[in-house]
């Protein structure tokens, strides 16, 4: 039963909330936010070291475990809520308002390193017309283009180009999220999104032409049975979800709460997962065929070719644009331009859930929101413009991703599945859609899905914190820090909206 509180505030958040124009502008924006730089370039690599096509056991029963019942909880809370992730929290409880902060406070931490790769592509996609990497990528790359020193040296030495770079993919930012959810988000990503997918149907379909293609896709059909009693492989699968999917980053909470009422959102969620899984797929399909066509034209074996999200596109990638003649010159831009916009159209809703935040509970405008998120933004994203830059990344990438976001989905789930009332979202998410959701799911939430996450999580202090080095183990200690102490200063800061107080539902 709803009370009178729950409809109450429900009347008062939606007053002047924004709502999609239309539901295809809302998947779009969710398969922009799903569909970035993790599965263009992550996804293969991890496919390929965690047993090739075997390594699809793990990643369904993580995809459904894991990726469908998350997407669905973040789908209900949204839509039923209407509210930014700090105040749905606050709503269900007044002392939980600071884990919304810390969501968002980590998801502003990944922008700021998101950004920065965005850039590299940018200059790679500008340098893809001429091939002016040249002969070594490997050393171009390192060298030229990051300056990198692969250590804490060169920290307050910045790269020009790097800064210009990540300046203005910023600044693109900045010029979509500013505007009305409509005529920003929602238009950029009708437009990208389709042309996203013509772009990789283009190269896949090139890639399988090519001479040697089999070496590479052939991988994806022989698979390693042994890798499946292999724990690792098992959190490689989780590992590929979260990222993959964006999960607990509040993205899909904000983005259903500008759905409007009788929307179909168990499909809808379905719909975003699927897609987001068979591009991946898809692609990888492109990648493998162009990573054999480099085994067969250079001699060079395949398992040496495959390697991490950055050496596979800006340096593999480039090798084999070089060998690749003509044709180069039309699929290097092509694949530099993919990425860029699988990037941008992911990092603006990286930006959604904080502006949303900071406008329902400070009452600035939504330009003014954006600005000064991108403006911090920017100033955060120069320590990754440095000749340090690419160690910070390394160590900002693995401490937010493998232990503090994995803990706040934890946290998340015990919020959902155990202080909240959980029948409630399962009637919100069953209510118009056509296909219905069981109590198998709060199964899932309540005990399936923390206790696998939780063993994910520690093996992640160890991988992550226990066996770096000292400077890396320093830095983490002050980036912990730091995400303990803001989100308490913005959970304590008065809200200037006092409806941000206002319960929007009854427990
Ligand atoms: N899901 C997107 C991707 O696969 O690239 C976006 C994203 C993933 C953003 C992971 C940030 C992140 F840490």
């Amino acid at each position: 039963m709803f009370n009178i509180y729950y409809r109450f505030g429900v009347l008062m958040a939606e007053k002047n909330r924004s709502e999609w124009n239309s539901t295809f502008g809302f998947m779009m924006a969710m398969i922009g936010s799903a569909v970035g730089l993790g599965n263009i370039w992550r996804f293969p690599n991890v496919l390929y070291s965690n047993g090739g096509g075997s390594f699809m056991i793990p990643y369904i029963v993580a995809l459904f475990l894991l990726g469908i019942s998350f997407v669905m909880v973040e789908y209900a809370l949204g839509y039923r809520f209407r509210a930014s992730v700090s105040k749905i929290l606050y709503s269900i409880n007044n002392k939980l308002e600071s884990i919304g902060w810390l969501i968002l406070l980590i998801i502003f931490f990944i922008l700021t390193y998101y950004v920065c790769v965005i850039g590299w592509d940018l200059i790679y996609f500008v340098l893809s017309f001429t091939k002016a990497w040249g002969a070594d990528p490997n050393t171009f790359f390192a060298s030229n283009v990051l300056q990198a020193s692969g250590s804490i040296d060169g920290f307050l030495q910045f790269v020009p180009w790097v800064v210009i770079s990540v300046l203005v993919v910023w600044g693109v930012i900045l010029a979509i999220t500013r505007n009305h959810l409509n005529s920003g988000i929602e238009k950029v990503s009708k437009i990208l999104i389709p042309l996203l997918c013509v772009m990789v149907v283009v190269i896949v379909i090139f890639s399988l032409t090519l001479p040697g293609a089999s070496i590479g896709y052939s991988q994806i059909f022989t698979p390693d049975w042994g890798a499946l009693a292999d724990f690792d492989v098992w959190l490689a699968a989780f590992g590929q979800i979260v990222f993959s999917l964006s999960l607990g980053m509040a993205i899909a909470i904000t983005y259903a709460s500008y759905l409007p009422k009788g929307s179909k959102l168990v499909d809808s969620a379905l719909t975003v997962v699927v897609s987001n899984s068979t591009f991946e797929i898809f692609n990888s399909f492109g990648v493998f065929s162009i990573l054999g066509f480099m085994a067969l034209s250079s001699g060079v074996a395949f398992n040496e070719l495959i390697t991490d999200g950055t050496g596979l596109a800006f340096v593999v990638f480039p090798q084999v644009f070089n060998l690749m003649g003509f044709w180069s010159l039309i699929i290097g831009p092509l694949f530099f331009g993919c990425i860029l916009f699988a990037g941008i159209t992911s990092a603006i809703a990286l930006v959604e859930p904080i502006s949303a935040a900071i406008t329902e509970k400070f009452g600035i405008k939504r330009k003014n929101a954006a600005t000064y998120i991108c403006i911090v933004g920017f100033v955060v994203s120069l320590l990754f413009t440095t000749q340090a830059g690419s160690f910070f990344l390394g160590i900002f990438d693995s401490f937010l991703n493998n232990f503090a976001l994995l803990l706040t989905i934890v946290i998340e789930c015990i919020i959902y599945g155990w202080i909240y009332n959980f029948d409630k979202l399962i009637e919100t998410m069953n209510e118009y859609s056509t296909i219905k959701l069981g109590k198998t799911w709060k199964i899932v939430i309540k005990f399936a899905l923390p206790l696998c996450i939780l063993v994910f999580w520690l093996s992640g202090i160890k991988n992550t914190i226990l066996q770096a080095d000292f400077t890396s183990q320093m830095i983490m200690l002050v980036l912990g820090i730091i995400l303990i102490i803001v989100p308490i200063i913005f959970t304590k800061l008065p809200a200037k909206n006092k409806e941000y107080y206002e319960v929007l539902d009854d427990i």
